[in-house]
């Protein structure tokens, strides 16, 4: 019997040479014991990011990720979009981080939402009654946003420095939630002080260690937060940005009196059994945007193969290495 022939994955973006998604799937090709190639296709614009996709329509690729600026071609590309979580009340596509092919059709999917979800449970939160705060509305931001709301949260407020997409994306939601999404201005606390969890999905902080320069930049655009109160209550701060072993938006929360919750963080993060007398998490996520790559990751990757793949596993390759 002739063996399977390598598979030919790869990641469509824009400045993504240094993305951690070839380790993530290089673990996933050797835990599902399977042999395949993993590239980077770095894209000066649509054209080059289309002549990418046309070779997973010709078969020359067999499955791809996407990401920033070209996740909404993606979508537009497509035949057809992959429903990846159940809204029952109806279906909100979003731009797409995963194609691959099905019947002739070039299939899109995101598999963002699905990742946060699973991130979000390996941290053991709970987002069912709770009020979210999203900071950002731009891929990622619409990404999670539906997920939190099928996740049963009660109320989400969504901020983007620019306004529009903001409004657009609570417009969208509520068609599907009714009144659950509200528009938050961006640099307004009010209505604040009592949220549960924080997500942050702008770019602030991207790739970048926290050091002063860069924290002093990242507290001027987020220094409009009510930082006072939420050092008193400690809502849960979840970054998707990932950055070594604290971001930068992290380590600003830090500064401003958020703790680390070091149920979640004893290195590497403990995937604990979930106790009944646990209370809720609360404070900083450290390796939240590196557990939510990897559960997304590994959904892209059943996708493409048909094979469900340990996202815990793929997790270990990406994180820092800690002294025992
Ligand atoms: N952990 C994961 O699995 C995962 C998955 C997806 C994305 N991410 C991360 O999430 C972040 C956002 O990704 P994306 O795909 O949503 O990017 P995107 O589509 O390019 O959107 C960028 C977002 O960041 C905002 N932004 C940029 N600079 C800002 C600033 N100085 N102040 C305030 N807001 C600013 C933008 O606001 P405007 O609309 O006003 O420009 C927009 O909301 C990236 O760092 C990405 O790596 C992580």
């Amino acid at each position: 019997m002739t063996p399977p022939r390598p598979l030919r994955l790869g990641l469509v973006g824009q400045g993504v040479r240094h993305s951690l998604s070839p380790i993530l799937h290089t673990r996933a090709l050797e835990l599902s014991v399977l042999t395949g190639s993993y590239t980077i296709f770095d894209c000066a614009d649509d054209t080059a990011a289309r002549a990418v996709f046309a070779q997973l329509r010709s078969g020359e690729l067999d499955g791809l990720n996407v990401t920033t600026p070209f996740k909404a071609l993606a979508l537009q590309s497509a035949d057809a979009w992959q429903r990846t979580a159940h809204h029952k009340a109806g279906v909100f596509t979003q731009p797409a981080n995963t194609l691959f092919m099905l019947e002739n059709n070039l299939v899109a999917a995101s598999t963002d939402g699905a990742g946060l979800g699973a991130a979000l449970l390996s941290a053991q939160v709970d987002l069912v009654g709770k009020r979210v705060l999203l900071l950002g509305a731009g891929g990622a931001g619409q990404a999670v946003a539906a997920e939190v709301l099928s996740l049963g949260a009660a109320q989400l407020r969504i901020a983007n420095r620019s306004p529009t997409p903001a409004v657009a994306l609570a417009e969208r939601l509520n068609t599907i939630w009714p009144k659950h999404a509200v528009p938050q201005t961006w640099g307004d606390p009010q209505g604040l002080l009592g949220i549960d969890v924080v997500l942050q999905a702008t770019r602030l902080g991207h790739g970048q260690p926290p050091l002063p320069a860069v924290l002093s930049q990242v507290a001027a655009d987020l220094d409009w937060l009510p930082w006072t109160a939420w050092a008193k209550h400690q809502p849960l701060l979840a970054d998707l940005v990932y950055a070594g072993d604290m971001t930068p938006v992290q380590a600003l929360a830090l500064q401003r009196g958020l703790r680390v919750d070091n149920r979640l963080t004893v290195p590497p993060i403990d995937f604990a059994q979930i106790h009944p007398a646990l209370p809720d998490p609360s404070g900083i996520v450290k390796y939240f945007g590196q557990a939510m790559l990897a559960h997304q990751a590994a959904r892209s990757f059943a996708l493409w193969t048909g094979r469900p793949v340990d996202a815990v596993r793929m997790l270990a390759a990406i994180l820092p290495s800690h002294e025992a």
